[in-house]
């Protein structure tokens, strides 16, 4: 079957508190056959992960809402959405700083995953529109997401529907680029003089991003991926 085909045949809808043990099984079953190990580790507390995400509840501090696909009656992949409050210390916009978004305004790009035999149908790419969307209409302007160095898939996607690097450090022992976007007043670079650096070398994505410059984009490599570097226009 081609990919349109299969397609026509999925499903969208907003999961809830009775999808979770279906997320929970996605999740093992797709973690199971990541190509690194540090691609995605799995949360300490996996179950309390998934509520935590199916909580439509703007009421609450810091919620989330998650958006399910479905081939049939079967969970085939399903994405995630944090809305934290402004004082969580988990608002990933505390690490990036107010040049790229204040922590009232930031949501975060939690998770998305997609069962194998399901993947290369850019799903992830469809599931960032709805989730910016969502985001947008709850007031958050700005979509903040947290990629393993290995997640060059991820990496890739989120690149290519305009969020940048603008982050790297640990984060709960982990080392994670931070990518941001900002759909309202979207960020102009200066491609002059960019710089390629390998989505591996550490050290390098470091000192560009403590001296200003951003990752803009994503070019695929025969073993893995790199990221152009460029400074911001004013
Ligand atoms: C990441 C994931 C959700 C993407 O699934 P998907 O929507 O099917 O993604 P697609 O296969 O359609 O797109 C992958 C893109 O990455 C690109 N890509 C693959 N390897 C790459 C590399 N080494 N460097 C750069 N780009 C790369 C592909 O070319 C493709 O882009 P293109 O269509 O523009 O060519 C899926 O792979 C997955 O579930 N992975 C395991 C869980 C995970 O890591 N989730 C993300 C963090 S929560």
């Amino acid at each position: 079957m081609d990919q349109y085909s299969l397609l026509q045949q999925l499903r969208f809808r907003m999961l809830e508190l009775s999808d979770a043990q279906a997320v929970i099984e996605l999740r093992a079953q797709v973690l199971a056959q990541l190509a690194h190990p540090d691609q995605y580790v799995v949360e300490p507390d996996e179950e309390q992960f998934v509520a935590t995400h199916l909580h439509l509840q703007p009421q609450l501090d810091s919620w989330g809402a998650s958006i399910g696909v479905f081939d049939g009656c079967r969970l085939v992949a399903y994405a995630m959405l944090g809305i934290p409050s402004s004082s969580d210390p988990e608002n990933l916009a505390h690490r990036v700083g107010a040049l790229v978004t204040l922590p009232g305004a930031a949501a975060h790009l939690a998770s998305c995953m997609v069962l194998p035999n399901y993947q290369g149908r850019h799903l992830q790419r469809n599931l960032l529109h709805i989730r910016s969307a969502l985001a947008k209409a709850w007031g958050r302007d700005c979509c903040l997401a947290m990629v393993s160095l290995h997640n060059h898939s991820s990496r890739h996607n989120l690149m290519r529907e305009g969020l940048c690097v603008s982050w790297i450090g640990e984060i709960d022992g982990l080392r994670r680029q931070l990518l941001a976007c900002n759909p309202i007043q979207p960020w102009a670079f200066d491609m002059r003089g960019a710089q390629k650096v390998c989505s591996l070398d550490w050290q390098s994505q470091q000192s560009l991003l403590e001296d200003g410059w951003w990752g803009v984009s994503s070019e695929r490599e025969p073993h893995g991926s790199s990221i152009w570097f460029a400074r911001k226009l004013s």
